[in-house]
């Protein structure tokens, strides 16, 4: 979750360090840190504790020359946002420099061993034993010592080396936390992720797990950090381009990103849902023998993941006719489970790295599962590691809750739904027509719904007067307030619950009185007339309500306090609108309360530990 960046190269090493780390801010922002090495070797290491812009004040007017540095921002795991416990960390005689993102699981009978040997610690961080390890170790070969520190450490860690020894050289390596490598001209970067790097390069190796880079003024070498084979990297090139990952005019990344989504939508359909309706995957290749063979889907996530999860079982269940289950990661990964090879697992995760939907995926292959990923993140560890991937096309997401890669998670389980129906014969053709026209119309709904945004704004107002609400919805509109109910916590931090809105009745009814607002998503669907009803129970209490209704839908109005009408459109594709108008919601009682939006307070948006 911590982000990291590494250069060696020809350039001033430090404005890039400092430019990638505004960029992987959103990977963890409670301390950051750089370290640069001078043409003699001297280090130069600044930290502070708080975001990026903290570090900027600590650097203004300081000469950080040196082309070869590393630099991170940390979602605190061991020990406090504090300046100690900021990354890099060093050894006892500041020589070796370490940052690092994981965690390692045996960090105290380490330290204690180092302590013993008269090593002195200065923060409560696991990554400190690095170091100290690797200045243990160093006998005048910084490759083998930092190889057998690495040898000792237990859990998870993407980490970075750089020390005066060898002012050449930057070492990276990876267990189960993700590490790229950029491949410039005659400059390198090592980054826990992609989008750090696409201002300098399109080109990336992908280290594997278990395996270290050295990066020299030569190239890099890649080899096993156990025995030191050397090793052939994946080379992956990215599409993304830098203007994609820049705000551009908005005021924030969120509100950009709410804003791409009618675009993100068109390109996850995009070569994919064929004038005919006919759905093909290019970069999965899945063929129908393949997908005729499954008996049950097994649906593993998290966070907003799991909410596109819950939809994409309601549209496989309703169009394919397979058993779906559904579970976010971190509890399906402690169960024994039933996988064999009629199970497809669909692994959800935008980017590709969330630790638990990783081990769950895993855990489905070994147990003779065929693990299909739809991630957002190419080069991802799911999208090396599943044996088929949807890629969702959504661009480079950067605020830390997902809008455009929700809508896009959705879109593509809906298309993976609509080539199982076809596959299957499980439905009227022209009813899988008339959905991929429906489908496609979606982007434009949304163009509509974001061009009235302005009405948006008193909606959050009167949200955010509030100490929390209630979100309720039927069928395909349940999965859909889960999300805009979480979308309201993560922005605005006011509390908010979904519910079924059958299941209000059973307990959440006590919750109602004129201070709770409830929020109901009463779209064109088969159950409507049983949400009004749910409604009018909700009225009776006297909680105020606001409604979202099909365009032209008036039977509410005199009972609730607001409704937001929104484009008819089927009940199938209606959470790709709903969303929407979740979002909308969440930003605008964000941006009233005077939130970030962008950097949730304790959020990160890549869990890459359990
Ligand atoms: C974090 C983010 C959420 C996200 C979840 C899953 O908790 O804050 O916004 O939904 O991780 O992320 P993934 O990359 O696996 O989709």
């Amino acid at each position: 979750m911590c982000g990291i960046i590494g250069y060696l190269g020809e350039r001033v090493a430090a404005p890039v360090l400092l430019d990638s780390l505004q960029r992987l801010e959103y990977r963890g922002y409670d301390s950051a840190g750089v370290v640069v090495l001078g043409q003699d070797g001297s280090p130069m290491l600044v930290k502070s504790a708080g975001k990026v812009d903290a570090l900027l004040q600590r650097i203004d007017g300081e000469e950080l020359l040196g082309r070869v540095g590393m630099g991170h921002t940390r979602w605190a795991t061991h020990g406090r946002p504090t300046y100690d416990n900021a990354h890099p960390h060093t050894d006892c005689r500041g020589q070796f420099f370490v940052i690092h993102n994981g965690i390692i699981e045996n960090f105290a009978e380490l330290r204690r061993e180092l302590q013993a040997a008269g090593h002195t610690f200065t923060s409560e961080t696991d990554t400190e034993v690095l170091p100290h390890l690797i200045e243990e170790y160093y006998a005048g070969d910084l490759v083998a010592a930092t190889r057998r520190a690495l040898g000792r450490l237990r859990g998870a860690y993407a980490v970075v080396v750089l020390s005066s020894t060898d002012p050449d050289t930057l070492i990276g390596a990876r267990l189960n936390a993700p590490l790229v490598v950029g491949v410039g001209q005659k400059e390198w970067f090592l980054s826990s992720d992609l989008t750090a790097i696409i201002p300098y390069t399109k080109q990336a190796l992908v280290l594997g797990e278990g395996q270290m880079v050295v990066l020299t003024p030569v190239g890099p070498v890649v080899t096993s950090i156990v025995d030191g084979t050397e090793l052939a990297p994946r080379v992956v090139r990215v599409e993304w381009d830098v203007i994609q990952a820049e705000r551009g005019g908005y005021p924030n990344f969120m509100s950009k990103e709410m804003h791409e989504q009618p675009a993100a939508l068109e390109n996850a359909l995009r070569g994919r849902l064929l004038a005919d309706g006919h759905v093909e995957f290019s970069d999965w290749g899945a063929d129908d023998r393949l997908l005729a063979r499954f008996q049950r889907v097994q649906i593993v996530a998290a966070g907003s993941a799991f909410y596109a999860g819950m939809l994409a079982k309601y549209a496989i269940e309703d169009l394919a006719g397979l058993p779906t289950a559904v579970e976010v990661a971190s509890e399906w990964r402690y169960r024994p489970q039933p996988v064999d090879s009629a199970t497809l697992t669909i692994a959800i995760s935008q980017s590709g790295e969330t630790a638990d939907t990783l081990a769950a995926a895993r855990l489905a292959q070994e147990r003779g599962g065929f693990v299909l990923g739809l991630t957002n993140v190419v080069g991802s560890t799911l999208a090396l590691e599943a044996d088929g991937v949807i890629n969702l096309h959504a661009g480079p997401e950067i605020c830390v809750v997902s809008t455009k890669t929700f809508v896009n998670q959705v879109a593509c389980a809906l298309l993976l739904a609509l080539r199982l129906a076809q596959v299957r014969q499980t439905r009227d053709p022209g009813d899988l027509r008339e959905l991929a026209t429906a489908l496609r119309s979606v982007a434009d709904v949304q163009r509509q719904v974001l061009s009235r945004e302005q009405e948006f704004v008193p909606l959050g107002a009167w949200l955010a007067e509030h100490r929390g609400a209630l979100y309720m919805g039927r069928g395909y509109s349940y999965p859909a307030a889960m999300e805009a109910a979480l979308k309201l916590k993560e922005v605005s931090y006011l509390h908010a619950e979904a519910y079924p809105a059958g299941e209000l009745k059973h307990g959440p009814i006590a919750l109602l009185d004129p201070e709770m607002p409830v929020v109901a998503f009463a779209t064109e669907s088969a159950t409507r007339e049983k949400t009004r009803s749910n409604i009018q129970e909700v009225c009776a209490r006297q909680s105020p309500v606001l409604a979202v209704v099909s365009d032209g839908d008036r039977s509410l109005v005199d009972d609730v306090q607001f409704t937001v009408e929104v484009p008819r459109v089927p009940e199938i594709v209606s959470p790709l609108v709903n969303a929407l108008v979740g979002q909308l919601l969440a930003y605008h009682a964000a941006m009233i309360r005077g939130c970030d939006v962008d950097r949730p307070r304790n959020l990160a948006k890549s869990v890459t530990v359990e």
